[in-house]
């Protein structure tokens, strides 16, 4: 069964040629150069640099004896909290109940489930993550990328969505909205989300509103289409981002009552596949959902400093020639180098995929490509998470001192800084 030259004939024609997700990928190649002795700024994998709260941490040690299986949908406890968590903090006027929220080892679990479950067209952005047209072509889905513009912020704009809707109306289709976003560290205003939520409705659309990066809002001002179109949404998050527990996975799905047939549905291919989510887990996630002023607190500092580092990062990629826009939420930035085309030509280099490659073999600074995130072949963008840094000793220091100028960020987060220096010395070279 060994030593084909192509793919096994019994290999599944939905998966033959897939290779493992690139942010895994590029994590992988980092780990494996830093392993070889060489020195690798880590600037591809999109993990939380923060530490898990402490308090959730403790609850995680207490839970610790948990063992049995518990409900297919999550512990009762928790799906109150999360919804009393999205009630609150989104601002949602719609009385979300425990009944309406569904836990799972991870939301990208949940988005594959769903689209499993649901039947039809999958909607996407480009560019936008990694893994929801993998996950589609996995299951044998029609994806549908939806053109975005580096002048709109690569945001989805409602009348490139009306175009696309109208051209086989009634189609059942799901649309995937991520904000803040992976890649791009862009988000939606309140008044775009409205007018994004009037056209789905025109459509009949079920967006999936992917906001695990909510909480990391630079200025605590994220709010949700649930708020204007809450029939429609299913509102996705989890602890991995905010709470810095990727490596824990949880992620919870929220949804509207008209929607009820499809979570059910979700719950039954949840049972006969992954059963329920860790129990420890879920115990710990009731103590993070819950909140309090710890927790507030965390997201004051974190939320600064990613806004500063950010920031800074931004200018410091505008001020090397490339085209970058200041990130509002997360911890992306979605840089263009067509600025550089010709340059970078004359060294070889013929395109994003190209400068990436280079970039991590002379320089040692690991980012991907904008081709890894739905932007064609041949085109210049590449995503950078700056996350390289010790995210403890950096709340520590925020907490003493939380004027964040440049000198700030080059003692407490000297890796993305040198980072930052080491590309741009290596992209104005001539
Ligand atoms: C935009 C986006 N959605 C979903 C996920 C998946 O998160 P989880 O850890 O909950 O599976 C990620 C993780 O990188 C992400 O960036």
């Amino acid at each position: 069964m060994t030593d084909h030259a192509g793919p096994p004939p019994s290999l599944n024609l939905n998966v033959r040629g897939m290779h493992p997700s690139a942010t895994v990928a590029i994590n992988e190649h980092s780990n494996a150069l830093i392993a070889a002795g060489h020195a690798v700024y880590k600037l591809g994998l999109g993990q939380s640099p923060f530490p898990v709260p402490p308090s959730v941490v403790e609850s995680l040690r207490q839970h610790a004896h948990r063992k049995e299986y518990m409900a297919v949908r999550g512990l009762p406890e928790l799906r109150a909290a999360v919804a009393e968590f999205h009630r609150r903090r989104a601002g949602l006027r719609h009385g979300y109940q425990a009944e309406d929220v569904l836990v799972a080892p991870g939301s990208k679990e949940l988005m594959f489930i769903a689209q499993l479950a649901f039947y039809g067209d999958l909607l996407l952005p480009a560019p936008s993550w990694v893994s929801y047209s993998p996950q589609a072509r996995i299951i044998g889905r029609q994806v549908n990328f939806l053109p975005t513009s580096l002048e709109d912020r690569w945001m989805l704009r409602p009348d490139t969505l009306d175009a696309h809707c109208r051209r086989d109306r009634g189609r059942p289709r799901v649309l995937i909205l991520n904000y803040p976003s992976n890649p791009t560290g862009q988000t939606f205003s309140r008044d775009e989300l409205e007018v994004l939520a009037a056209v789905a409705r025109e459509h009949q659309l079920i967006v999936i509103s992917d906001e695990i990066y909510g909480e990391l809002h630079h200025t605590g001002a994220h709010g949700s289409i649930a708020e204007f179109y809450p029939e429609g949404t299913i509102l996705s998050a989890g602890l991995s981002k905010w709470c810095g527990a990727g490596g824990w996975r949880l992620g919870t799905f929220l949804f509207p009552p008209q929607l009820r047939w499809l979570r059910d549905a979700m719950t039954a291919v949840a049972s006969e596949t992954y059963t329920t989510t860790s129990a420890p887990i879920q115990c710990a996630a009731v103590t993070a959902f819950a909140c309090g002023p710890e927790i507030d607190d965390y997201l004051v500092h974190a939320r600064d400093i990613l806004r500063a580092l950010g920031t800074w990062s931004s200018e410091k990629l505008v001020a090397a020639g490339a085209r970058c826009h200041r990130p509002e939420g997360g911890f992306y930035l979605f840089p263009d180098f067509s600025g550089h085309a010709q340059r970078l030509q004359a060294r070889g280099i013929a395109d994003g995929d190209a400068l990436c490659a280079r970039l991590l073999a002379e320089t040692g600074v690991a980012i991907l490509p904008g081709s890894d995130f739905g932007r064609p072949k041949g085109d210049w963008t590449a995503r950078l998470a700056y996350v390289d840094f010790d995210g403890e000793r950096a709340l520590a220091e925020h907490a003493r001192d939380a004027t964040v100028d440049e000198a700030w960020l080059r003692r407490v987060t000297p890796r993305v800084t040198t980072a930052l220096d080491r590309m741009c010395d290596w992209l104005v070279r001539g």
